[in-house]
């Protein structure tokens, strides 16, 4: 029987608790399969650097990628919690990970489940996938500051758009257009941010003129916001650069139901580095260690791992667990335990 390696960073404030649900439903849609998952848990985040003053050693580094696949839940402190001043937890941890394990890939699909409960009077038929370029962009920290404290500061955030770095992101998006509606969006800022604008902009002609079949559009990043919201239902693959992509995923999550249920997947596709799966959400420190949170987006994370894995079944049967539990939800409150019961139990059903 195949073994899988599983790298688990459960991270800090609700990425434990949300992490130990999608643990439970992997258990459920593993049991008496053919596929064993052997979990290690790598303890990381704002308060192993606490403890240790350790973010992500070269040791541990190396120990995660000789997994086959990570699962995080979230890392981050309290934001401003002045103790963790010195550290970047985001940087030197997440980023760090998805910069080294090559994920540039950063896969968040938002839908409307049925029975879950859009903001939007008139949400329609939500089903697109954001894909979200994950190596390069404005995330490089290729910037500096000098005369800092001074009037007479200046503080540089260079954005990074490398051909290659451009290219195999867009070729990615209109394979999964391709394989879906067939409608690629490109979202920028293409009328300000002229010379990453344009790359990004040629690259996606240039990579279209291989898929024909696949209808291209453009849309500033603003004038995207405005669609997400008042015509989520026009978009199939949108693909875009590092930041926008951030930033489009919470709204996507909000509009789609909530960001309890928005999961991504940091992908390496070529398969050289294990893939990380992880909620599109944070730490949210308002409600950690209260049971609130909301474990879907961990499940649907294991959802997308399991067919990275090509456990297609597998992943079709958590994703349906959580939809059916979507559909039931009337309102009244559950521990995060009880969502992940609750969905453990439809997987084995
Ligand atoms: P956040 O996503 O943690 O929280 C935003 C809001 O959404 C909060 O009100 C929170 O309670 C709510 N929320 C988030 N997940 C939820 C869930 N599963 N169920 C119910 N409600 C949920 O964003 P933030 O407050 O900007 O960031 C908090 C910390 O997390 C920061 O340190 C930030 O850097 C970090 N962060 C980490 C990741 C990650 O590890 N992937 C992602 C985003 C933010
Ligand atoms: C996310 C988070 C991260 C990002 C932060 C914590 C570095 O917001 O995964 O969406 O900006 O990518
Ligand atoms: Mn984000």
């Amino acid at each position: 029987s195949r073994v899988v390696k599983l790298a688990v960073i459960p991270g800090d404030g609700i990425g434990p608790e949300v992490v130990a649900e999608a643990e439970k439903v992997l258990g459920a849609v593993t049991a008496g399969g053919g596929t064993r998952f052997e979990a290690t848990h790598f303890s990381l985040g704002a308060a192993r650097y606490l403890e240790t003053g350790d973010t992500l050693t070269d040791a541990d580094l190396a120990a995660i990628a000789e997994h086959d696949a990570i699962l995080l839940g979230a890392v981050g402190g309290v934001p401003g919690d002045p103790r963790l001043a010195g550290a970047n937890i985001e940087r030197g941890l997440l980023l760090k990970l998805r910069f080294e394990l090559d994920h540039y890939v950063n896969l968040r699909p938002s839908k409307l489940h049925p029975g879950s409960k859009s903001p939007l009077a008139e949400p329609g038929d939500i089903d697109f996938v954001v894909v979200r370029e994950g190596t390069e962009g404005p995330y490089v920290g290729n910037g500096g500051a000098i005369r800092t404290g001074t009037p007479a500061e200046v503080a540089n955030e260079v954005s990074v758009n490398t051909a290659f770095g451009v290219e195999r992101v867009v070729r990615y998006a209109f394979e999964l257009a391709q394989a879906r509606r067939r409608a690629l969006t490109l979202v920028h800022k293409t009328n300000v941010l002229v010379h990453a604008g344009s790359i990004w902009k040629r690259l996606v002609e240039e990579v279209g003129a291989e898929y024909p079949d696949v209808a291209v559009d453009y849309l500033h990043v603003d004038a995207a916001t405005i669609f997400l919201v008042s015509d989520p239902s026009r978009f199939d693959v949108i693909v875009t650069d590092n930041l926008f992509g951030d930033i489009l995923t919470d709204l996507a999550g909000a509009v789609t139901g909530g960001i309890g249920l928005a999961a991504s997947g940091n992908i390496n596709p070529e398969g050289a580095f294990p893939s990380m799966f992880e909620p599109v959400h944070g730490s949210a420190p308002d409600i950690a260690g209260q049971q609130k949170a909301d474990p879907s987006a961990a499940i649907i994370s294991v959802a997308l791992m399991l067919e990275h894995l090509g456990m297609t079944d597998e992943a079709a049967r958590v994703t349906r667990a959580v939809e059916e539990d979507v559909a039931a939800r009337d309102g009244s409150p559950r521990t995060t335990s009880e969502i992940g019961d609750a969905i453990a139990a439809r997987v084995q059903a």
